[in-house]
C-alpha cells in the first residue's frame, strides 16, 4: 500500500509529503508528538492521546494548528487513507518554519503532520520469552512529562541497549530508582504489588501506563507509584508498558535474571487482560 500523509492541509503520498528546511522541528527539534494505536478501525484512547498532545503544546507555547475536534477529524480521515487492521497514527507539530534563530522571533504558523502505518507488533519470541533490558544513569532533561520530539538521549539509550544485544533501555536517577524506558514506562511486581514510578518531571504520563494501573486496580492487584529500584527484595518481575509494545515482560536486565527468567503471572495475566480490551474494540468498529 502507498502510504498517505496529512502535512499542513494536503493529504500527499508519503514520498512527496515534506516540510521546510528551515522547520523548527528539523533545526531545533523544537516540537511534540503523538503515537496513537487504532484497533480495526477504533482508536485506543485518543481522548487521552489528545488531551496530552495539548498539555504538550501549551507547555512549550506552541498553539494547536486546528482546534481538537477537527485533528479527531484528521485522523479519522488519515487512517481511513491508510486503513490497516492494527494500525499506528503519529501526529506531530513544530513551532514552525522561519529563519534559524534560537528565539522564534514572531508567532509562526505551526507545521502538522499526521501519518498511519501499521502498529509494529512484538515478535512471538518476544512475548513467549520476554525482553531484555540494560540500566543507564538518565541522561535526559528535566521535562520528561512533555511529549517532545527532542529524543536523542532515547536514540542513544536504544543504540547502548542494542549494541548490548539488549531491546530497551531503563533509565536510572541518583539513587538507582528505575524511571521509565528510552520509549516505555517501567513497572515491577514487588510482593505482589505492581509498583511504578510516580507521575513526576521525570517520567512520561504513559497512556498505556494509565491503562496498565486502571486495569491492575480493576483485577485486585494493589498499585503502589513509588520509586522503586531493581534490588528491592521481593522483586520477582519487571515489565514495560508503551502504545507499541501492550505490556512486555522484561526478563533480563544487565545480563541477570529476573525472577525465574521467564515471564511472570502478573504480566502474562495484565498482558491478556489488555488484549482483551483490544480485541473488544476491533468488535466494537
Ligand atoms: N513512546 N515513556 C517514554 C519516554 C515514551 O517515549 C513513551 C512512548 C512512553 C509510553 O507512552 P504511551 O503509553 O503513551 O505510548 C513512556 C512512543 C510510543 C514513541 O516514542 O514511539
Amino acid at each position: 500500500m502507498t502510504l498517505t500523509a496529512w502535512v499542513n492541509g494536503r493529504f500527499l503520498p508519503l514520498d512527496e509529503a515534506t516540510v521546510h528546511i528551515e522547520d523548527r522541528g528539523f533545526q531545533f527539534a523544537d516540537g511534540v508528538y503523538e503515537v496513537i494505536a487504532c484497533f480495526g478501525g477504533t482508536f485506543l484512547d485518543l481522548d487521552a492521546h489528545l488531551d496530552r498532545l495539548l498539555r504538550s503544546c501549551e507547555n512549550i507555547a506552541i498553539n494547536m494548528p486546528v482546534p481538537l475536534h477537527e485533528l479527531k477529524t484528521l485522523i479519522e480521515q488519515t487512517y481511513r487513507h491508510n486503513p490497516f487492521e492494527d494500525a499506528m497514527i503519529y501526529v506531530q507539530i513544530t513551532r514552525g518554519a522561519a529563519p534559524r534563530s534560537h528565539l522564534a522571533q514572531r508567532e509562526l504558523t505551526p507545521t502538522m503532520v499526521i501519518t498511519s502505518r501499521e502498529l509494529p507488533m512484538p515478535s512471538a519470541e518476544s512475548i513467549s520469552d520476554g525482553v531484555s533490558a540494560i540500566t543507564l544513569d538518565d541522561m535526559r532533561w528535566k521535562r520528561c512529562d512533555i511529549k517532545s520530539i527532542a529524543l536523542l538521549a532515547s536514540v542513544i539509550g536504544k543504540q547502548e541497549a542494542a549494541f548490548r544485544g539488549a531491546d530497551e533501555t531503563f533509565w536510572l536517577d541518583e539513587q538507582q530508582h528505575v524511571l521509565e524506558g528510552c520509549a516505555t514506562n517501567c513497572f515491577a511486581a514487588i510482593r505482589g504489588a505492581l509498583v511504578t514510578h510516580p507521575l513526576d518531571h521525570q517520567v512520561l504520563g504513559g497512556i498505556t501506563r494509565n491503562m496498565v494501573l486502571r486495569i491492575a486496580r480493576a483485577h485486585d492487584i494493589t498499585v503502589e507509584e513509588r520509586p522503586w529500584k531493581l534490588t528491592e527484595t521481593g522483586l520477582t518481575e519487571c515489565m514495560m508498558s508503551s502504545t507499541t509494545n501492550a505490556i512486555m515482560p522484561v526478563c533480563h536486565i544487565n545480563g541477570e535474571n529476573i525472577g525465574t527468567g521467564k515471564p511472570g503471572p502478573m504480566a502474562i495475566q495484565l498482558r491478556g487482560w489488555m488484549l482483551d480490551e483490544f480485541e473488544k474494540l476491533k468488535k466494537t468498529s
